[in-house]
Formats: C-alpha cells, sequence, structure tokens
C-alpha cells in the first residue's frame, strides 16, 4: 500500500476521521514543547497531529495501536515531525507495561478508545452491519478469536450476558436462542446472517426503532471479541505507573461501561478517606495519587455533533498524577 496523503481515500478533512473532543483533549493536557507523549490509540493520527504542534525537537512522541493499519498512518505522520517518534504495534496494556520496564516516564498519556473510521468504513474487517462481510471484528488481524467464533461457540447464556452487558441489549436471551437455532441448521458466516438472525429475533416495532436493530448486538461482540473492558483497566494501571509526577491521563469513551470504569478509576485515587464515620480519626490512610481536572465528563458541543455525527455519545475525563 501506498505511503502518501490518500491511503485508502483518507483525507484528514473527512469527517469520519476528525478527531473526537480535539480542542478539549488539547486544552486539557496542555502540551509542553518537550514533553514525552503516548497516543494510546493512535487511529488514523488526527489527535495525534493536534498534539503534535505543541512540540519541539526535543520531545518524544509514542504511537501505539493494535491495527497494524495504523503503523501506515503513523509513517505519514512521523516523517513531518522534528522530534523523536516510535511506534508500538500491540495493545495498550502490553505497551505501556513495556515501557515502565524500560524506564520510560511520559508527562501525557492519553486514549481515545473504541473503533476507527478506518476500521467501520473497510467492510472486510467485518465491524459493521451495514456490509455484508467476513464476521471478524478484530482488531489486530493475530488476534486470538474471531466474532464468528464467538458467534458459532459460545453457549446461548454466555451470549445473552454479552449482548445485554455489553450492548444493553433488550433483547439479548432472545436474540442469542435464536442465533443458537439458526447456527444448528448452518454456521454464521457473514456479517448480514447475523443482521438476519437480530432482526428475526425482536419484536417488529423494535425493528423499525431509533438506530439499526443489530448496532447493540455489534458494539457487544466488538468489545468481546477485543476484550476491550479487560485492556482499559490494565491500561489506566499501566498509565498510572508510567506517569511523571505532574503528568496528565485522559480518556475519551464512547459508552457508559468504558466511562464508568475511567471514573470509578480516578474516583479510586483521589484519597477519600473510606474509615467509618463514627470512628474519631482516620485509620484508612488514604493517600491522594491523582487530581481529577475534569469534575464532570466532558460533552461535545452541538456544533461538532453537527460536524461529526459519531462524537455523539464521547466523553471526556482527564487526571493529573500527584508528586508522592
Ligand atoms: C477511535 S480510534 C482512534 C482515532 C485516533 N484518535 C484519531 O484521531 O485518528 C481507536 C483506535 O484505537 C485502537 N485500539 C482500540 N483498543 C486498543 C487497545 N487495547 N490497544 C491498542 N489499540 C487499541 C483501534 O485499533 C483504533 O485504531
Amino acid at each position: 500500500m501506498q505511503l502518501n496523503n490518500s491511503i485508502q481515500g483518507f483525507s484528514s478533512n473527512d469527517p469520519a476521521h476528525l478527531p473526537v473532543l480535539a480542542d478539549e483533549l488539547l486544552n486539557l493536557l496542555d502540551p509542553q514543547p518537550d514533553d514525552t507523549v503516548i497516543d494510546c490509540t493512535f487511529g488514523a493520527g488526527g489527535h495525534a497531529r493536534r498534539v503534535a504542534r505543541e512540540l519541539h525537537q526535543d520531545a518524544l512522541f509514542i504511537g501505539v495501536d493494535r491495527d497494524p493499519v495504523a503503523k501506515r498512518y503513523f509513517d505519514l505522520f512521523a516523517q513531518h515531525q522534528p522530534f523523536r517518534c516510535r511506534f508500538i504495534h500491540g495493545n495498550f496494556a502490553h505497551a505501556l507495561e513495556d515501557l515502565n520496564q524500560n524506564g520510560i516516564e511520559a508527562d501525557l498519556i492519553y486514549l481515545d478508545l473504541g473503533v476507527s473510521s478506518m476500521q467501520l468504513d473497510r467492510p472486510e474487517r467485518g465491524f459493521s452491519y451495514s456490509y455484508n462481510a467476513p464476521l471478524d471484528m478484530r482488531m489486530d488481524p493475530a488476534g486470538k478469536r474471531t466474532a464468528r467464533e464467538l458467534i458459532n461457540e459460545l453457549p446461548a447464556a454466555e451470549l445473552a450476558r454479552i449482548f445485554k452487558s455489553y450492548g444493553e441489549e433488550r433483547y439479548a436471551r432472545q436474540i442469542a436462542k435464536r442465533i443458537c437455532i439458526e447456527r444448528d441448521k448452518k454456521p454464521f458466516e457473514t456479517t448480514l446472517q447475523l443482521v438476519d438472525a437480530v432482526k428475526a429475533a425482536i419484536p417488529t416495532p423494535a425493528r423499525f426503532g431509533a438506530g439499526h436493530p443489530a448496532r447493540r448486538v455489534f458494539q457487544a461482540l466488538r468489545i468481546a471479541v477485543n476484550d476491550e473492558l479487560a485492556s482499559l483497566e490494565q491500561g489506566l494501571e499501566n498509565a498510572m505507573s508510567l506517569l511523571a509526577p505532574g503528568g496528565r491521563l485522559a480518556v475519551i469513551s464512547f459508552h457508559s461501561l468504558e466511562d464508568r470504569i475511567v471514573k470509578q478509576f480516578f474516583a479510586a485515587r483521589v484519597g477519600k478517606c473510606t474509615c467509618p464515620p463514627d470512628l474519631p480519626q482516620c485509620v484508612c490512610e488514604a493517600r491522594a495519587e491523582v487530581r481529577v481536572i475534569t469534575r464532570r465528563p466532558v460533552a461535545p458541543s452541538e456544533d461538532e455533533i453537527a460536524e461529526n455525527p459519531r462524537a455523539q455519545s464521547a466523553k471526556l475525563r482527564v487526571a493529573e498524577k500527584l508528586a508522592q
């Protein structure tokens, strides 16, 4: 594939590639010219290009992504920068752990979670319910399990749990049951086979409700295939160890499960005393590790949502690591 300014139709002005909450992220991270910055979810590099404008030649920029396609965008990005750039292909949870073991200290770490336009818009990746494609959904094509394997092999109860907990799907049990009936006749191979099974399982009015009827099932499967919530929990822990005192950690999430993990992670580190109220003095030795900069999550403006509907559910939370 070519390394030019039109990777598979890529244009940085295309709304599908506009980085979400970019102004807000920049203001809250407040990059300094010689910072060490880690972009844990490099994607097409939209946020990276904005952050890079603030950096000078002594900075170090590390981009991470588990999707090897992001490396092509990273190479395009890196060739224009006056500072050192490094790309790590892999899960950010592991990449951050390795960087920590190698003695790196970061000033800024940010994560822009979920799936990217470059993944959604490529039918062959199987992320989208709008195209017929093999049921894959792995962000890293070398990943262990595809959506096809989960759909064909998991027991009905486990499928229902995934649809309910990761997709908040109201008809989780009915859909799981239907999938099990269909796969006994013919194994699932494609995205549209799954869309048909979802449509057949839910009541007729729900087929014509808000949004695509298979949207929640696809989201849930993607989260399960890529083990996204466990990666986030582990990634946050590792990011905190890697941050220098005064360094900042920012997370943009796209659904309530992710946001809850981030919120609880920060809340557990603000040093709130957990002693029973009737104790005369604190014995829990609560110690603040972070200062939360966003008391409430930052949401996109109406203008941003109008320009880029994919920003709709985004929430940004930022915390600063305190010196111990
Ligand atoms: C929403 S996109 C990021 C878009 C990027 N900020 C931009 O402006 O172009 C999310 C990216 O994170 C990657 N990703 C998601 N989970 C990951 C993980 N656990 N480790 C590494 N990369 C991950 C995906 O492959 C995808 O490229």
